[in-house]
């Protein structure tokens, strides 16, 4: 079912401009390929793809008789399409603190629009959006598939869950007697459930919900634990119940350790995850989705953006921690997902992560397995996409040198395909 959804996107062929159809045969020629399922870059090779599904991947020269479009890859490094598993799409990196207020619903979902075709155009062609007001992300995710507008495939939470007062939208500037309630707000096991049911009614993929206060929320600690034990079950359970993943936003260690308890499927942040935290997560397969790059942006460019000193003073107690968290957790085995929070910082330099990845303690081709199969399975759909493999969608992406060399070649990336749909072909004259 989830593949039918996710796939339903060939009249976005009529939107590309130049570019190969979809329905007819497209041939990759002369790249060499990265194969992240085996761990090893593979040279010459050629990809063959039909109805924007990959059927050949190998060094065969000669191709069935028919009508093939050739794309010269020559000299070029294929990779699967990159996933980030944590994006709010409709937010932008310069509307923090006060101006948040100014924003409305619907002036967010027009951000999300440029941002999905930044998104894709950067190489990411499946990404998680972890809240979004009013459920344009769901909407964004629509019009994608129906060929409306240019994006990434969209797996998304709709409204995040959270307690009165807490980060997930609910924590606010505003006084008390200028009364706002976020649509995700929900107090008590039952209050959550509820929450859960109305995300599946309107289309979320993913249940996301706040463990944690938040570095960007007003009055919401980093430590404190939002949600009771109690509360976290509800929704885990209720989301299994209806086939659905659950995320959860947690910096906090209590959070951390509770969510984990209560099963979530992937920890977001995880900043100050404790060594019995990360046995837990490794016990379980939890994957931990940190956001080690937004740091930089927050502590760099944030108060110029609009973010408070409240803010930066939490978010500077929790930046190198959670670097050095990441590295304890990676190499104590834990599953380890690509989720960069963008949104907070410029969508479109998503993969300015994956250095800081290596930097704390990945090889290159780690860092990349984490926003390409890694991220699938922790999606659930690693047999859809992932890698370029014979069966899975044609979600491919080539840059000019080797990202195993210099990762950071992967912040520009010249060529990016989408279900057999070329958006992006910079080796063209
Ligand atoms: N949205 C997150 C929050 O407000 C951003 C955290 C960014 N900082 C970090 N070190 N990951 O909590």
């Amino acid at each position: 079912m989830i593949f039918k959804r996710l796939f339903a996107a060939l009249p976005a062929a009529l939107l590309a401009v130049g570019l190969a159809s979809a329905e007819s045969g497209t041939v990759l020629k002369g790249a060499d390929i990265i194969d992240v399922i085996d761990g090893k870059k593979v040279r010459n090779q050629v990809v063959a793809i039909e109805d924007g599904i990959i059927t050949y991947v190998g060094s065969e020269r000669r191709l069935p008789d028919g009508d093939w479009t050739e794309i010269d890859l020559t000299g070029t490094t294929l990779l699967p399409g990159l996933s980030d598993s944590h994006v709010h799409l409709t937010s932008g990196a310069n509307v923090h603190g006060f101006r948040r207020l100014t924003r409305s619903t619907a002036r967010g979902a027009i951000s999300g629009v440029v941002n999905s075709e930044i998104t894709l155009k950067a190489g990411f062609t499946t990404v998680r959006n972890l809240g979004a007001p009013g459920f344009t992300d769901i909407d964004l995710m629509k019009a994608i598939d129906e060929g409306e507008i240019i994006g990434p495939r969209i797996i998304g939470a709709g409204q995040s869950i959270g307690i009165t007062g807490g980060h997930c939208g609910d924590a606010t500037l505003l006084p008390y007697e200028v009364q706002r309630k976020s649509g995700g707000r929900a107090d008590g096991p039952w209050e959550v459930r509820q929450k859960v049911r109305e995300n599946k009614k309107y289309g979320a993929r993913v249940i996301k919900f706040c463990g944690t206060g938040g570095v960007l929320s007003p009055n919401t600690s980093i430590n404190a634990q939002q949600y009771s034990l109690e509360e976290m079950k509800a929704i885990v359970d209720e989301a299994k119940l209806l086939d659905l993943k659950v995320a959860v936003h947690a910096h906090g260690p209590r959070g951390i350790q509770s969510a984990l308890e209560a099963g979530v499927d992937s920890i977001e942040h995880a900043s100050m995850i404790t060594d019995e935290s990360i046995a837990l997560a490794v016990e379980q397969g939890t994957y931990l989705s940190m956001d080690i790059y937004v740091s930089d942006y927050i502590l760099s460019e944030g108060e110029a953006a609009g973010i408070l000193e409240e803010n930066l003073a939490k978010e500077r107690m929790v930046g190198r921690v959670q670097r050095e968290r990441f590295k304890a957790a990676f190499e104590a085995g834990a599953n380890m997902a690509f989720g960069s929070d963008s949104g907070v910082y410029p969508h479109g330099t998503n993969a300015r992560q994956f250095s800081k990845m290596v930097e704390w303690g990945m090889s290159p081709m780690q860092a990349i397995q984490t926003a390409t199969i890694s991220n699938a399975t922790l999606f659930g759909i690693e047999d859809e996409i992932g890698s370029i493999t014979v069966g899975k969608a044609a979600d491919i992406i080539a840059v000019n040198g080797d990202p195993l060399a210099d990762i950071r070649e992967l912040e520009d990336v010249d060529f990016v395909m989408k279900g057999g749909v070329v958006y992006l072909n910079e080796f063209e004259n």
